[in-house]
């Protein structure tokens, strides 16, 4: 049975619209993420992507639906669950070590002054900055603070790391350089990530699994593309890649065509179940969609499916 460590469950977010009424931004959403998979999600601006990440942190709600993290419902923020947003977010006021102490007294309030800063130390030269440790963010660059911002989620253990569009700020080879730390980090400590990308090739360079949402109002799941690359992939090595081609023509041809024309494609009577989003092979499409498994019941008691795909941790915890 796959594990649904993340279970998002029949989502949807609606705002009153300017002339009255209510705006679906998406709708009946459903998606399982496994302990230790990587999930990044694609779509148009404006299609939900960052109020999904949001609903996981528990800094929103969700109008209908539910999402469970390890068998407990979302009830609003919590240490298990790790943000890095965007902006690093750090106080200004604090060193590097410092804006990290801060969060591991947070998560283990009864931990000695020594056992907190050794716990953020450790993050801190994770990321490769103990060199800056003492520096307050101003004397940091966007890059290093960035790092900041990584090791500051890492360093509570969290058991799920959500990203919205972490390295967007940075320029290319920042950027680079912090999508292969990241890689390492996750692939090493079996991190389970939920991460927003508007970037093609940051998503095939670090996910399992690629979730393609439509443009809203009423955005979709409309497939999950699971990425054919080895896991030995680096980020120079990638395009080498047979898959590699497949892949990222399959996931511009949504963005650019079927993000749009998905509702005509079900007008038109494609199959597609909203609970059991098809998981694609764009190597193979003619595989697609993979064979579904049962998996646990939903809230309102009946089964949903997802994919047998195991996850790069779960591969590695196997072999
Ligand atoms: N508080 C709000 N009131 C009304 N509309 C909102 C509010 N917050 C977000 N939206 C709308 O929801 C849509 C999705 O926003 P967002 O989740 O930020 O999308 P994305 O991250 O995919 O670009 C946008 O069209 C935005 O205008
Ligand atoms: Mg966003």
């Amino acid at each position: 049975m796959q594990d649904r460590y993340i279970s998002i469950e029949g989502i949807s977010r609606a705002y009153p619209a300017p002339g009255g009424g209510v705006t679906t931004i998406f709708d009946d959403l459903w998606l399982g993420v496994a302990r230790g998979e990587f999930v990044a999600v694609i779509g148009h601006s404006g299609c939900g992507k960052t109020t999904v990440l949001n609903i996981l942190a528990g800094l929103d709600v969700p109008s209908s639906g539910v999402v469970v993290v390890d068998g407990k419902a979302i009830e609003g923020p919590s240490l298990d669950r790790a943000v890095i947003f965007q902006s690093h977010a750090l106080l200004p006021w604090k060193s590097a070590l410092g804006n990290v102490a801060y969060a591991v007294a947070s998560r283990w309030p009864k931990w000695s002054r020594g056992e907190v800063s050794a716990k953020a130390m450790a993050a801190i030269r994770l990321v490769g900055l103990e060199h800056a440790a003492e520096r307050r963010p101003a004397e940091l660059s966007g890059g290093m603070k960035q790092r900041v911002g990584i090791a500051r989620a890492l360093s509570i253990d969290p058991k799920i790391l959500l990203m919205d569009e972490p390295f967007s700020a940075l320029d290319a080879l920042t950027r680079g350089t912090l999508q292969d730390e990241v890689r390492n980090i996750c692939v090493e400590t079996g991190q389970t990530v939920f991460m927003i990308t508007h970037d093609v090739d940051e998503a095939i360079y670090l996910a399992d699994k690629i979730v393609l949402m439509t443009n809203g109002p009423g955005a979709r799941i409309a497939e999950i593309v699971v990425n054919p690359l080895p896991d030995g992939r680096t980020r120079n090595d990638v395009h080498r890649h047979p898959a590699y081609y497949p892949l990222r023509n399959h996931i511009i041809d949504f963005l650019v065509t079927r993000s749009k024309s998905f509702d005509g494609e079900l007008a038109a009577g494609r199959p597609w179940d909203a609970r059991n989003p098809p998981l694609v092979n764009p190597v193979a499409p003619e595989r697609a969609p993979l064979a579904p498994v049962p998996v646990p019941a939903g809230p309102s008691g009946e089964a949903v499916e997802a994919g047998p795909v195991l996850t790069q941790a779960q591969r590695r915890r196997t072999t």
